[in-house]
């Protein structure tokens, strides 16, 4: 039987624990998943891709069932190269539903055999996102937390304060 793959798109400037968390979930239904990130236009980018992308392998590099990747373009044109037909994504609250709903649905336009599958993440990370661990970090707030080890120690490094 051919073995069921996923891909789960996004950002993950940084990834969060609320990003492993869906990973965890999308294992329970998919044989595989395929996390791809990108350079998205719509948003300023703290890590590059190169950075992002060391942060994946990192955390997932003895993950059997984990593919890390990156990709440019449409998210449809991706998933045909990939031979890939079902995206993952996470819905947090309400607030998400609305753009992700439209994101579906423009896909399936784009491809009519694209289907989303949307997870929700546990309570605990409901409240998670890259812009707000971020923008907490460099404030000085805790967020270890809500983040994996990789991603702070990359934090620390990216803010770290040269003293002459
Ligand atoms: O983590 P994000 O930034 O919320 O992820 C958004 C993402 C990557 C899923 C979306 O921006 C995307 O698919 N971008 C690729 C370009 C594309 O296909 N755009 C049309 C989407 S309907």
């Amino acid at each position: 039987m051919k073995p069921k793959i996923a891909v789960y798109p996004g950002s993950y400037d940084p990834l969060t624990n609320g990003h492993i968390d869906i990973i965890e979930r999308g294992l329970k239904i998919f044989d595989k998943i395929v996390v791809a990130t990108l350079h998205n236009p719509q948003k300023k980018g703290l890590f590059t891709i190169e950075e992002r992308m060391d942060i994946l392998k990192e955390t997932f590099e003895d993950h059997k069932g984990i593919e890390v990747d990156y990709f440019e373009g449409l998210l449809v044109d991706y998933l045909r190269k990939k031979d890939i037909r079902t995206v993952v994504r996470g819905l947090r609250a309400i607030s998400d539903f609305e753009i992700e709903f439209q994101m579906a649905l423009m896909n399936r336009s784009i491809e009519p055999d694209c289907e989303t599958i949307f997870l929700v993440p546990s309570v605990n990370y409901s409240f998670v996102s890259s812009r707000l661990v971020k923008e907490i970090y460099q404030l000085g707030g805790e967020i270890k937390d809500m983040i994996p080890p990789v991603v702070d120690r990359k934090l620390k490094e990216k803010f770290k304060v040269t003293s002459y």
